[in-house]
């Protein structure tokens, strides 16, 4: 049997599988979860243990991380896949057409929370890899598994996990699905994804809520200060007016630029898709350019002031917000983070006593454009997909892909499953169920086609 046999005819049997795993309401943010967590990270050790691995749960200063190992033969590659089973936030619920946590397919998708962002994608690898150890008995290369469960929380435990296991991960190279395809049968290899800096900033004022008859004119208003305080974060051509922000930013080369130009985009399709009356952004700069190459600056929440049902005539006490930056190679999240601090006291008035809490984030990384590993993941996608993967890069960010370089010296190969309009963070997240099975085909196809290379 080969592998995409065995595929083809446990079909029944991995979409129940990864309806378990997505059951679990594993949820990185909050506090209630935290049982849910550890009870997600125990089924995929148990799963993955099924299917032959050496597995350990390993505890951290937050959620744990499950990590699976399957030696092979030691003159063969050494693959470090990684992926995380922690999701977003499911609010707001009541958009959800199906509940979360009980995936469901409809229309050729699978909807649930985690399907696409990164469940789905991670359980393509280790369905691909079950099919080729029950079909071979063994793998043609030596596979660690690194599934973490704070990725949707910046990674905040696990630099210090891989400074500790430096020896257990070692590995020649690493792959990561938790991004997403170019379009519609349209496969990619992801060459770059942005970093992130994250401040929030409170403003205070009155010691409460006062009337806004009889004191204002008198006191300053915190939410109108906070409001002007974030209009002067931009200028009028959409560049970031923070001082410094740009300070390491190079220009996007010309090769970088060519290879967005190859790629097909209708703007009236895009505008479509995100429902906007028209796009909006940096001036002088594409838009494929501007969510992949330059850095920007977004509030991602507000808060402050009445917000129930009829009027309440106050100048509220206090008002907060939540911003992040998007950063490009060079950008340093910790300086971006104090030069933001800076400049937000800097134009706080006097009026108010403003915070800012700095929060750090991750690190923008460039992968190798070429090179053996990655024509190796071409030829996987080629055979999963139909189709050869274009070269596209990535606004978001998985942080620690930049520490996999950092510390362990390995390049990562972003190959993505998912499509743009999977609304991951969104209500009704989903993934195609071709993808998925695609995605699968691929990850089958991927120890075969890595093995080849020569280390
Ligand atoms: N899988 C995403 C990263 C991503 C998003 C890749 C969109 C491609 C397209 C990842 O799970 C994610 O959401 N990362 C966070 C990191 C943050 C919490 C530090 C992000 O980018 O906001
Ligand atoms: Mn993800
Ligand atoms: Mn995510």
């Amino acid at each position: 049997m080969t592998p995409f046999e065995y595929l083809r005819g446990a079909e029944k049997k991995r979409m129940g599988e990864l309806f378990e795993f997505l059951s679990f309401p594993s949820v990185s943010a909050k506090s209630e979860h935290k049982k849910d967590m550890k009870a997600c990270a125990d089924w995929l050790r148990n799963h993955l243990s099924s299917i032959g691995f050496k597995t350990r749960v390993y505890p951290t200063g937050g959620h744990p991380v499950v990590f699976a190992e399957l030696a092979s033969d030691p003159s063969a590659p050494t693959v470090l896949y990684y992926g995380h089973y922690d999701v977003q936030p499911v609010e707001p619920l009541e958009l959800w057409k199906s509940a979360p946590f009980k995936p469901q397919v409809r229309g050729g998708y699978i909807y649930a929370r985690g399907v696409c962002d990164d469940k789905g994608q991670t359980f393509c690898h280790i369905k691909g890899l079950e099919s080729v150890i029950k079909t071979g008995g063994t793998l043609p290369i030596n596979v660690k598994l690194l599934i973490e469960g704070e990725e949707e929380v910046a990674s905040e435990n696990l630099p210090a996990f891989i400074k500790k296991n430096r020896a257990l991960l070692k590995a020649d190279v690493a792959v990561v699905s938790d991004t997403t395809q170019f379009g519609k049968n349209l496969p990619g290899v992801t060459f770059g994804l942005r970093g992130l800096a994250f401040v929030e900033v409170t403003v205070t004022g009155p010691n409460r809520d006062l009337h806004s008859g009889a004191f204002g004119g008198a006191v300053a208003n915190p939410v109108n200060i906070l409001a002007a305080m974030i209009a002067s974060l931009h200028d009028k051509n959409g560049r970031v007016t923070i001082p410094g922000f740009y300070q390491h930013v190079k220009p996007i080369s010309k090769w970088e630029k060519q290879q967005f130009k190859k790629l097909p985009f209708s703007e009236a399709a895009y505008k479509k898709a995100v429902g906007v009356p028209a796009l909006h952004g940096e001036k002088g700069y594409t838009t494929f350019e501007r969510v992949w190459s330059r850095p920007t600056c977004d509030v991602n929440g507000i808060k402050g002031g009445y917000q129930g049902e009829g009027g309440k005539t106050i100048i509220p006490s206090s008002a907060s917000c939540k911003i992040t930056m998007r950063l490009v190679p060079d950008q340093d999240p910790v300086d971006i983070c104090r030069k933001a601090e800076k400049y937000l006291l800097k134009i706080a008035p006097k009026s108010v006593r403003v915070k800012v809490t700095k929060h750090g984030g991750a690190t923008a990384v460039m992968v190798p454009t070429d090179g053996p590993w990655l024509e190796a993941a071409a030829r996987a996608i080629k055979k999963g997909f139909g189709r050869a993967p274009v070269f596209m890069k990535e606004g978001g960010s998985i942080p620690i892909v930049a520490d996999f370089k950092r510390i362990l010296g390995v390049n990562t190969v972003l190959i993505g499953f998912g499509q743009s309009d999977d609304n991951v963070h969104s209500p009704n997240e989903r993934l195609r169920v071709i993808d998925f099975e695609r995605g699968c085909k691929t990850a089958a196809t991927l120890p075969a086609e890595l093995a080849k290379v020569k280390i």
